[in-house]
């Protein structure tokens, strides 16, 4: 009888043990699986397939609006960077350099000059002014055409290898480009591993055609980073990419599949080097609805951007420094928020 008793009493307390090593395994799994999930939905793809699809969205996200974007926590840095490792490329045309290019200057470029280069179509003494040899005329053509995107793209490439710096991002003429957030986010990484961040804009692969000369193609599936949003490539991928990327090779690149040139980076990296595209939904186009992104969650952002959609302005929601009639973009009351003694910034705003 004691004796069944103390094995029931040992029966009981390797239950409880095995109990309780139960829920802890079940936890930890969980933990993971839920990191798992957090990071599928983080990356969740942007859709650009039709306007009518984008409508949609826009219109949903109205609803979501008040759903905080969830941003993971940082891990401790890979690689210690500063802001003069970043070659930030902006790409720009002439048409733009007052009525977008100068809010950039008045804003994010401002505490940013060492590292931002404007890569655009033509000669500007007052930009010149402004930021030196930072404004890079690439002699390209001034047309919206997949071939003078891509000859932009082009001198963009070469003028980072020759910069020597660790990380090459580009972004557009909308872009407000958080560069504290950049630095942490790519400070995760060595610059020297094959790493390209940016945000899909689509929510598959992109379906393409290699053209293999003597009339042969050949289909081709890859991933590639919106443009419009920016993204990033790691020097180490970067010289990788050489063979495809430099001189006058990206443009023979983007003539061999026909598409844009963020679509050509995205093809030489996933399908000719077969680096996967690291997703980030720290970047933002004005090609998804930005009244998503959550108010509180404005400065953890890395790029932002602004845009029309059938005549309603496509903005992030921010109640700023300044009304949206002074400041439509919102990128002035975004920089006065990430940087408060910026001097035209109203003093002691409360948000
Ligand atoms: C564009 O042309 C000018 C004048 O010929 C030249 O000085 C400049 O280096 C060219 N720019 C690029 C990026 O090649
Ligand atoms: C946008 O506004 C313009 C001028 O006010 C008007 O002509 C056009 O029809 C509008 N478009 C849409 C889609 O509402």
């Amino acid at each position: 009888m004691l004796l069944n008793n103390s094995k029931k009493v040992a029966v009981s307390v390797g239950c409880t043990a095995c109990l309780l090593l139960l829920v802890v395994v079940v936890v930890l799994v969980a933990v993971q699986h839920r990191g798992a999930q957090l990071e599928e939905e983080r990356t969740e793809p942007h859709h650009k397939r039709s306007f009518s699809t984008y409508f949609t969205k826009l219109s949903r996200g109205r609803r979501d609006a008040e759903k905080p974007v969830r941003v993971p926590a940082e891990p401790p840095p890979a690689e210690d960077i500063s802001p003069g490792d970043i070659f930030i490329a902006v790409k720009t045309t002439k048409k733009f350099h007052q009525s977008r290019l100068d809010l950039l200057l008045e804003t994010w470029i401002s505490r940013n000059m060492q590292q931002t280069y404007i890569f655009t179509d033509g000669e500007d003494e007052e930009l010149k002014r402004k930021i030196g040899s930072h404004a890079i005329n690439t002699n390209c053509s001034a047309a919206h055409s997949r071939q003078a995107l891509s000859c932009k793209m082009a001198v963009e490439y070469d003028k980072f290898i020759e910069s020597g710096k660790k990380w090459f991002c580009h972004v557009d003429d909308d872009n407000y480009v958080n560069v504290r957030t950049l630095v942490k986010h790519l400070s995760q990484y060595q610059h020297t591993q094959d790493m390209y961040i940016g945000k899909p804009s689509l929510d598959r692969p992109i379906e393409a055609t290699e053209r293999l000369g003597d009339n042969k193609m050949k289909p081709v599936n890859f991933w590639f980073a919106t443009g419009g949003a920016g993204f990033c490539v790691s020097r180490g991928l970067a010289l990788k990419m050489s063979s495809w990327a430099s001189g006058g090779h990206f443009m023979n690149t983007a003539e061999k599949i026909r598409l844009p040139d963020d679509c050509t980076i995205g093809y030489i990296i996933e399908s000719v080097l077969g680096v996967p595209l690291t997703r980030s939904n720290l970047f933002h186009s004005h090609l998804e609805n930005l009244q998503q992104v959550s108010r509180s969650e404005i400065h953890k952002q890395i790029t932002l951007s602004y845009g029309m959609f059938e005549n309603k302005s496509n903005i992030i929601s921010l109640k700023g420094a300044f009304p949206v009639e002074e400041d439509p973009s919102r990128f002035k009351s975004v920089h006065c928020l990430l940087y408060p003694d910026t001097p035209w910034c109203p003093p002691q705003v409360a948000f």
